[in-house]
């Protein structure tokens, strides 16, 4: 026999058993999301790679270390490793930015990062979120955490931290970084290699490091006094204490944490992140924040954006399992050309049907509905003669017989 080809590491199939919690997932976000007024949008998996590099940004590990890239007719071409670039690139190319603002965007689908796989941590993973364009006052922040927060309602999802920080702008960031840096001097040789690259190329990255090691320096009273010193502008902080207060008013619970950074380059500002304490250590099951800058830096006008997205799987594992749906019907027959003729007619009136393609015995075919269907439709001579058929509910064992044209009204689907 053949070697058996498996599946790649870090990736997964959607079993059919499992293709109804995802299209809950999916139905319950165009619900929601349609309710604050988002509109879905489906970009391609692949981009050119400068638009992650630019986008997504060039010190990130996403980008640095674990982005699928590869050549075709001299571009270089990769797979989304996220989906805000892309929405991006596609709300430039495609004018959105002359639509009357806001532009709210949502969307879902897989993306691609070459990651050690773990649990709740994937290869190929799948995302869902929301993009909001052209507003630059914290009415759009809160939004978005409203919404985010108010589809995991939806999924079943009450009891998660909502986790808030704001990164400041560029310009009191750059002060802040200044100070980080200088108190982070002494311990440079004590931290982490990672740290050490992150030390010149991406400091704030330092400050969700999870060596212990690194943690016990960020301990230290003189760094404490650096990363919850009050850094950012008058603007920045006023910005934020709206945003405050309408989650307050919103009745949104969440916590501040300083040292919520976030892994990508484009956010300024509003960072968010909502965590669950049942998914061990890769607990975000969502993170998100504004990125007001994004949209120039990639050639379109300067406009603010404010926007999440959240791991499908991470969801999935969270949320309680829903039976997959059985069948209308399945048909008992030893008749095979008046069983195809009926399942035909009944899926014609919108039933779904399926009947024994094999013509095996009556009774194994009435053990087969029983397994996956409501009803079952049992055709025998005595049936077929008077175009009649009996229908045997298999949930309470009640049976019927009715006339073939009328029959489906009797049932209770
Ligand atoms: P992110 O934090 O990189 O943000 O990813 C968002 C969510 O995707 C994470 O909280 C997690 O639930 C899930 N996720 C990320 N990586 C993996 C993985 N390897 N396996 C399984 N799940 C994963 C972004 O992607 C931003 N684009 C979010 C955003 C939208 N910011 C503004 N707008």
């Amino acid at each position: 026999m053949a070697e058996i080809i498996k599946v790649l590491k870090g990736t997964k199939d959607i079993l059919p058993q499992e293709v109804n919690m995802w299209q809950f997932l999916e139905k319950k976000a165009d619900q929601i999301f349609s309710k604050y007024g988002f509109k879905e949008i489906r970009t391609p998996i692949i981009e050119y790679t400068e638009l992650f590099s630019r986008g997504v940004g060039d010190t990130t590990d996403i980008v640095n270390k674990e982005m699928y890239t590869f050549e075709k007719s001299d571009r270089s071409i990769t797979l989304r490793p996220e989906n805000t670039a892309g929405v991006v690139r596609s709300y430039i190319e495609n004018g959105m930015t002359r639509l009357p603002a806001p532009v709210k965007l949502w969307y879902h689908g897989p993306m691609f990062r070459y990651e050690r796989p773990q649990a709740g941590r994937q290869r190929q993973f799948h995302q869902v979120g929301v993009e909001m364009f052209g507003v630059k006052q914290p009415t759009a922040d809160a939004e978005v955490i409203l919404t985010a927060v108010n589809y995991l309602k939806a999924l079943g999802l009450n009891d998660l931290d909502v986790e808030i920080n704001s990164l400041g702008c560029p310009k009191c960031r750059q002060e802040f970084k200044n100070k980080l840096k200088e108190v982070l001097k002494p311990y440079f040789n004590d931290l982490c290699e990672d740290c050490k690259n992150r030390y010149e190329k991406n400091l704030l990255r330092l400050l969700d490091c999870k060596v212990e090691s690194c943690k016990k320096i960020f301990e230290k009273s003189e760094v404490q006094e650096v990363i919850n010193s009050d850094f950012i502008c008058d603007e920045c902080a006023e910005h934020y204490t709206e945003l405050k207060l309408y989650l307050n008013k919103m009745g949104v619970n969440y916590t501040e944490n300083k040292l919520l950074v976030r892994g990508l380059d484009y956010y300024n500002r509003t960072v968010f992140e909502i965590k669950s304490n049942n998914l061990g250590s890769q607990n975000a099951v969502c993170g998100g924040g504004r990125y007001d800058s994004l949209v120039a830096q990639l050639g379109g006008e300067d406009t603010p954006a404010v926007g999440f997205a959240m791991g499908m799987e991470r969801l999935i594992s969270l949320i309680t399992p829903k039976e997959p749906k059985k069948l209308d019907g399945y048909i008992v027959s030893n008749f095979p050309v008046d069983a195809f003729v009926l399942a035909e007619e009944l899926r014609h009136q919108g039933l779904n049907v399926e009947f024994d393609l094999t013509n095996r015995k009556f009774t194994k075919q009435l053990e087969k509905a029983s397994k996956v269907a409501k009803y079952a439709f049992i055709l025998g001579e005595d049936e077929i003669l008077k175009h009649q058929v009996s229908i045997k509910n298999l949930d309470n064992g009640k049976q019927i017989t009715a006339d073939r044209a009328t029959c489906t009204k009797m049932l209770d689907l």
